[in-house]
């Protein structure tokens, strides 16, 4: 097996996922592999994949030997900011968009580690977004800068996604900013992917943004106008300074932290404009060659920015067991028995 780890979708559904999922393994030079019970394979395109789909069956994944790390938001979960990838070339495994890593992978597994999400609405990632963020942190990002005490909404830095050029990345990376708890986000809306787009277009967008509960503003900030920040930080893969993990990325309201996707044209603009002070910060990854994806490379910056606010979960904090207290949406059937009241999940919510 090549490289320190391998990643497998577990269940995964959609194909768009899965294809996203191969580009976050080969940007951490990993093998990405399928446990298929979800008609994957039926819907594969190796075209649009880039490949070909690579299975492993359940006697592959539980073989005994090779350590399973499963990456889910579940109970008994340790933050994924604070645990070693164990030895032997494990596999870590991701879930299904609607019911997760599947309960025999759970039960096996020598870690399950989770994303922490402070945000409200929204408390999970896309599946190949948290993949990206579970094997940066796994994998590597070593000599990182100590968490800080104090109150998170205070040094929460604003983010401005640049000219993000596909409708799904930046549908899916506002999801991930709305997880990662910030209230307000802008962008630049320059290649039209979010507003004034056809109707098809805006409801895959919304839909990737999860917007029938993530309670995010999405502002626009247009390219030209003044925008004063006192300090702005650029993080992305191409750019020249220090890595993410090194540059402090707290610095509260007047901190622009700015996602551009560098495969944008036209981003080679002066970003002075924003504010006199700009300073860059490098999303590091072991590979080189792979398909660049937005939404892969925002989710790891905004990661970055809650492991430094220490912010936590919204249930209680890292690293003690997950309290998940409002997902009664997947864990009960409404049953209409005459003379039952019906509540609904989002009522219950309000309890
Ligand atoms: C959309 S999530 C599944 C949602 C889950 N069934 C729920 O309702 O909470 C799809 C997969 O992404 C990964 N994932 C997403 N957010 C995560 C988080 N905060 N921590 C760990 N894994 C996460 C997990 O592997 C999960 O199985």
């Amino acid at each position: 097996m090549s490289g320190p780890a391998r990643l497998v979708g577990d269940g995964v559904g959609n194909p768009a996922n899965a294809y996203a999922l191969r580009d976050a393994a080969a940007m951490f030079g990993v093998p990405c592999l399928f446990r298929d019970s979800r008609g994957l394979a039926a819907q594969w395109s190796a075209e649009r994949a880039g490949g070909q789909l690579d299975l492993l069956d359940t006697a592959e994944l539980m073989d005994g030997v090779t350590p399973i790390v499963a990456v889910e938001n579940a109970p008994g979960a340790t933050s994924v900011f604070d645990t070693a990838l164990p030895a032997g070339h494990p596999s870590v495994v991701v879930g299904n968009e609607r019911l997760g890593v599947r309960p025999d992978a759970l039960r096996a597994a020598a870690r399950c580690v989770q994303i922490p999400m402070p945000g409200r609405g929204v408390n999970t990632l896309n599946v190949a977004s948290a993949a990206a963020v579970a094997l940066h942190y796994l994998l590597g990002a070593t000599g990182r800068r100590p968490v800080r005490g104090g109150q998170p909404g205070s040094r929460r830095p604003a983010v401005l996604l640049l000219g993000p050029d596909d409708h799904v990345e930046a549908g899916s990376t506002l999801r991930s900013a709305a997880a990662f708890g910030w209230q307000t986000v802008g962008l630049d809306d320059r290649a039209k992917v979010w507003w004034d787009t056809p109707r098809p277009v805006r409801a895959e967008a919304r839909a990737a943004a999860r917007s029938h509960r993530n309670p995010l503003r999405v502002v626009p900030v247009p390219a030209d106008g003044p925008v004063p920040y006192r300090r702005v930080v650029v993080a992305g893969l191409d750019v020249d300074g220090p890595a993410l993990h090194r540059v402090a990325l707290t610095g509260g309201p007047d901190t622009l932290l700015v996602i551009p996707d560098e495969r944008s044209p036209g981003l080679d603009e002066d970003l002075r404009r924003l504010g006199p002070r700009v300073e860059y910060a490098r999303v590091e990854v072991p590979a080189v060659g792979f398909g660049y994806r937005y939404r892969l490379v925002a989710a790891i910056v905004l990661a970055e920015v809650a492991r430094q606010l220490g912010a936590g979960t919204a249930a209680g904090r890292s690293g003690t067991p997950a309290r998940h207290g409002l997902r009664y949406d997947s864990a009960l059937d409404l049953v209409d028995v005459p003379g039952t009241e019906l509540v609904t999940p989002a009522e219950l919510a309000t309890y």
